[in-house]
């Protein structure tokens, strides 16, 4: 099926509305017309057309003071210019801020169809490219979760094997690395996808608020509770509960999480007797519950419950691979979202976001891309729109010396340099930083020593 295409003209010369209007009806469009500028203007914002046909010279509002607007307000259809003698500079002046194309006042029939069907190609394959684009994004993702690394992989593959099963799970990871959209895809794949996901920042929610939110209260239970209350578990029930920032819930009340998950019941708050529920449980945390264990802040028995399976999430540090699928995929999202056409990310900034560290992760990643089509020109994203301390981290290298020609004494500045780079990455911790150099633990124990650094 061909659906007719819709065309709007403007211009203040009627024979020339009425000679247009008729050829391109008979050329199988569609056409409105409009007498200037302003009008013109009024009835685009009110209905997209595939192509704006619009002349130069008009009294009221001309040409490009009509494209100049139509492009601020996001009007999304091309807009093809008709410049009649002494205007063609104005013309190339509009192809430059963003005109579709321009013809040539008078035109034969031939060449108006002739760029009419050009422009349809054209928009043709840009439209398959993005569909293009999105399929082979399809194939590098798992229910929302783009990436082709292979640490990811496996993940999307313990998902799989985990998502039908009751059993608890526990999704490590650091911030921004994508632990709720893991979250959901474990919901989403099971079998109690058509029960309500509910999802809880144990960190967002005051200490004394925190149970009655989970497992309800009722009437009377405290001098505010009114009437009764639903607690979230109850919420859940037939479907999951994802418990983020777990290592944020305070001692007593992981006493009382551990005994719900284990008698797969609840007591409300101020209630005398217990609820049956039945509830997969889900739990995220950016903290060390290791080191939280040893220290005291969290139950080491609530521990082992939550994290009979685990899953870790890779720092997207540690997949340089996915840096350039997510940009890509971050970029067409926000290019669609603010109704633009999908922009091209240069060589050289694509440099500096493969070499930056992300202590963000990928939440900052999206950040950055949105931010740079903000402010980026055209629809180029070049290393001018990316955040200066983004850019210093690719920049800074140590500069070869003029005098010294020692390839040894460079080497070691280079080597002492990366390794600075590759602690500072890792916070201090000397295995992640050997694994990120490529040298063994033991190599870097050693050249730190030669190097003095501590
Ligand atoms: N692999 C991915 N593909 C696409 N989008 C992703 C991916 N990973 C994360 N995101 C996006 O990045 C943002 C952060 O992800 P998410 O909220 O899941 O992270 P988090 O680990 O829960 O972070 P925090 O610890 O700060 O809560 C979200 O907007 C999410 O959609
Ligand atoms: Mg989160």
């Amino acid at each position: 099926m061909t659906t007719q295409k819709q065309i709007r003209i403007i211009d203040d010369e009627e024979n020339l509305r009425h000679m247009l209007g008729v050829m391109l009806t008979r050329q199988g469009y569609r056409t409105d017309t409009a007498a200037d500028g302003l009008e013109g203007l009024r009835l685009v914002a009110e209905q997209v057309y595939d192509f704006i046909l619009c002349d130069i010279r008009m009294p009221e509002m001309d040409g490009k003071a009509f494209l100049a607007r139509a492009l601020e307000g996001h009007v999304a259809s091309p807009v093809i210019m008709m410049s009649a003698y002494g205007t063609v500079d104005t013309a190339v002046e509009c192809l430059k801020m963003g005109a579709y194309d321009f013809i040539s006042k008078p035109f034969k029939k031939d060449e108006i169809v002739m760029v009419l069907k050009k422009a349809e190609e054209r928009e043709r394959l840009r439209e398959e490219n993005s569909r293009l684009r999105e399929a082979v994004a399809g194939r590098n993702a798992f229910c929302g979760i783009i990436s082709r690394n292979s640490a990811m992989e496996e993940i999307f593959g313990q998902i799989r094997k985990v998502c039908d099963l009751k059993t608890t799970v526990l999704i490590l990871g650091e911030s921004g690395t994508g632990k709720e959209l893991v979250a959901r895809a474990i919901h989403d794949n099971g079998s109690r996808s058509n029960r309500p996901f509910v999802a809880v920042n144990c960190g967002a929610i005051p200490e004394n608020l925190l149970e009655s939110e989970l497992f309800g209260h009722v009437r009377g239970a405290f001098t505010d509770a009114a009437g009764d209350k639903t607690g979230l578990f109850e919420q859940a029930d037939g479907g999951t509960l994802f418990l983020d920032e777990i290592g944020e819930m305070p001692l007593a009340l992981q006493v009382k999480l551990l005994r719900v998950l284990q008698e797969e019941e609840i007591r409300p708050v101020g209630a005398a007797a217990s609820r049956k529920i039945n509830v997969r449980v889900l739990s995220a945390t950016s903290r060390d519950l290791d080191a939280d264990v040893r220290s005291g802040r969290f139950r080491e028995d609530l521990f082992f419950r939550l994290n009979v399976f685990f899953i870790q999430l890779p720092p997207l540090r540690e997949r340089i691979d996915d840096i350039p699928l997510l940009a890509e995929h971050f970029m067409a999202k926000y290019s669609r979202a603010m109704q633009r056409p999908p922009a091209r990310i240069t060589p050289d900034a694509m440099r500096f976001l493969m070499a930056y560290a992300w202590p963000g992760n990928i939440r900052e990643l999206e950040n950055v891309i949105e931010r740079g089509l903000i402010l980026c020109e055209g629809d180029v994203i070049s290393g001018q729109c990316l955040p200066g301390g983004l850019r210093g981290a690719a920049g800074v290298q140590t500069p070869l010396p003029d005098e010294d020609l020692s390839i040894k004494k460079a080497e070691d500045a280079m080597e002492r340099e990366l390794i600075r780079k590759a602690l500072a990455r890792t916070g201090g911790n000397r295995t992640q930083a050997a694994k990120i150099l490529e040298i063994s633990h033991r190599s870097l124990l050693y050249k730190l020593k030669e190097f003095g650094i501590d």
